[in-house]
């Protein structure tokens, strides 16, 4: 068994590292889908992606990064991008799947910790973050980055939407414009070319939670 940032690899988590977010729960992630839509399933694409891609934001192999149940991924990949969505939690991708097929989109989806995407050994022209980055804490940052910088091409773009402190009514993991800028700005292969005020749908804000979104480009 190794640790990093205190967490324990070992046959309960896949072989893998808990993230903080399972550590302080106590739980794996893939609890959150066991008994019925977890907090941030909303059942359609953020806004915010439908948006980008409406503006032809979305181009070559697309990487949807902890993908859920596939919404965003599905989105894009309905107008006719390559997409692949990896999570941790084998039941969202379970249901990732059936809506695929329900909805007759080819789409791939499959389990992957986006700590070691070089596993994969594949890479990305476009790559989104809707709802991952900021349950990553302050020691898991730097990692995350740098894995995501070693799975998107040259040139790419990142988009993260993430939590925002800006209040009211912020959601579980907010995260300030600073924050979220220093953790690509410390790294010299991202270029953070805009964070702007957005909004993050889930099932217990009314008009969402206010929240980022960044667009963040790999030199
Ligand atoms: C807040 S949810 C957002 C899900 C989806 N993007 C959405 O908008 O509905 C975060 C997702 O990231 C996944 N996740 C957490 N840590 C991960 C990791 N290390 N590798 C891959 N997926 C991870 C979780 O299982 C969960 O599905």
């Amino acid at each position: 068994m190794a640790e990093r940032s205190g967490g324990i690899e070992d046959d309960t988590f896949g072989g893998r590292y808990p993230t903080s977010h399972e550590r302080m729960t106590g739980l794996l992630w893939d609890a959150s889908y066991h008994d019925g839509p977890a907090p941030w399933d909303i059942g359609r694409p953020q806004p915010a992606i439908v948006r980008v891609a409406s503006k032809g934001g979305f181009a070559g192999a697309v990487l949807d990064a902890g993908c859920g149940t596939g919404e965003n991924a599905l989105h894009v990949a309905s107008l006719g991008l390559s997409v692949l969505g990896v999570d941790v939690a084998e039941t969202a991708l379970a249901m990732a799947r059936q809506k695929a097929a329900d909805r007759g989109i080819e789409v791939e989806f499959a389990v992957a910790d986006v700590f070691h995407m070089e596993r994969l050994g594949r890479r990305f022209k476009t790559v989104m973050d809707c709802g991952l980055f900021h349950t990553f804490d302050a020691n898991e940052r730097p990692e995350y980055v740098a894995s995501l910088a070693s799975m998107t091409e040259n040139d790419g773009t990142l988009y993260v939407l993430c939590f925002s402190d800006e209040g009211p009514d912020t959601g579980p993991h907010p995260v300030s414009g600073e924050e979220l800028r220093a953790a690509f700005n410390t790294s010299i292969v991202w270029n953070v070319l805009d964070v702007e005020r957005d909004r993050v749908q889930t099932r217990f804000h009314d008009n969402g939670a206010p929240a980022w979104f960044a667009t963040i480009k790999r030199i």
